[in-house]
């Protein structure tokens, strides 16, 4: 439980077009048990740009952050991650993880939305299971519990995860080795579930083994050094591919 306070900052990271808080501003008070002052972050600068403008239309009060770099360390008590870390490669990835991480205080939380499966087709995605994404957490240090619920065959959740050390800091580098290690096991997992197919029998086994392929084909593609794109990586330094060691290896 988070302290009782009367407003609480809430951080959405990645928040694409605002649909978190346009949907929150939807709730009353009462309804959502505080009051709520949503600050939105998005890097994409064209969807940012859209969101301010929709967000004005819809005439929702929030605050859009422009530069990531002014807002100050520990000040929200909550961020979200909402549909993102599946879009990201590894080093990306556990950069949003340790920058949340860091712009929440010590004892709120950081909350990660995911799908999984996916419910529509994405080139490049890697989805996380929400088991896996709950122990992926606590090997960075938090202490993570999960709400979800089915939507079209598909879990919808929702881990809350809290710093278990939050003075020691958590870098994106430790971060980054322990997706890596989760990737590992995605690929096996995706393999393995590819490979048990003995043939295809319906829509259900069709969209389990695209589901698969997508995980295969985006992991391999950033082994490989395709994903991000080069162009890509020429923008972000960070996004240079790692090596990742299948499990045994
Ligand atoms: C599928 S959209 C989800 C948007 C929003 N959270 C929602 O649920 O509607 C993924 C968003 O993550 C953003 N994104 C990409 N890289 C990011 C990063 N390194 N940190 C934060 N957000 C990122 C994308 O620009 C995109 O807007």
């Amino acid at each position: 439980m988070l302290e009782r306070k009367s407003v609480y900052r809430l951080l959405d990271f990645g928040a694409g077009i605002g649909r978190l808080a346009t949907e929150l501003a939807k709730e009353s008070p009462w309804r959502l048990g505080a009051n709520l002052d949503v600050h939105c972050w998005e890097p994409d600068p064209t969807r940012r740009g859209e969101m301010s403008r929709v967000l004005i239309d819809l005439g929702v009060k929030v605050t859009v952050i422009e530069d990531l770099s002014q807002v100050e360390a520990q000040s929200f008590d909550f961020s979200v991650l909402a549909n993102v870390l599946h879009e990201l490669p590894v080093p990306i990835a556990a950069e949003a993880i340790s920058q949340a991480a860091s712009l929440t205080r010590p004892t709120g939380e950081v909350a990660i939305v995911e799908l999984c499966p996916l419910l529509k087709a994405e080139k490049f995605a890697v989805p996380y299971p929400e088991a896996i994404m709950k122990e992926l957490l606590s090997s960075c240090n938090f202490a993570a519990r999960s709400h979800s619920f089915s939507i079209l065959g598909a879990s919808a959740y929702a881990v809350l995860a809290r710093r278990l050390h939050p003075d020691a800091g958590l870098s994106a580098e430790y971060v980054a080795e322990r997706i890596q290690k989760t990737w590992a096991r995605l690929l096996d997992d995706a393999l393995s579930s590819y490979t048990s197919f003995q043939s295809l029998s319906g829509y259900h086994d069709f969209s389990v083994c695209l589901q698969d392929l997508t995980t295969i084909a985006s992991i391999t593609a950033h082994l490989l050094g395709r994903w991000p794109m080069p162009s890509d990586t020429a923008k972000d330094s960070k996004a240079t591919p790692i090596d990742l060691k299948p499990p045994g290896c």
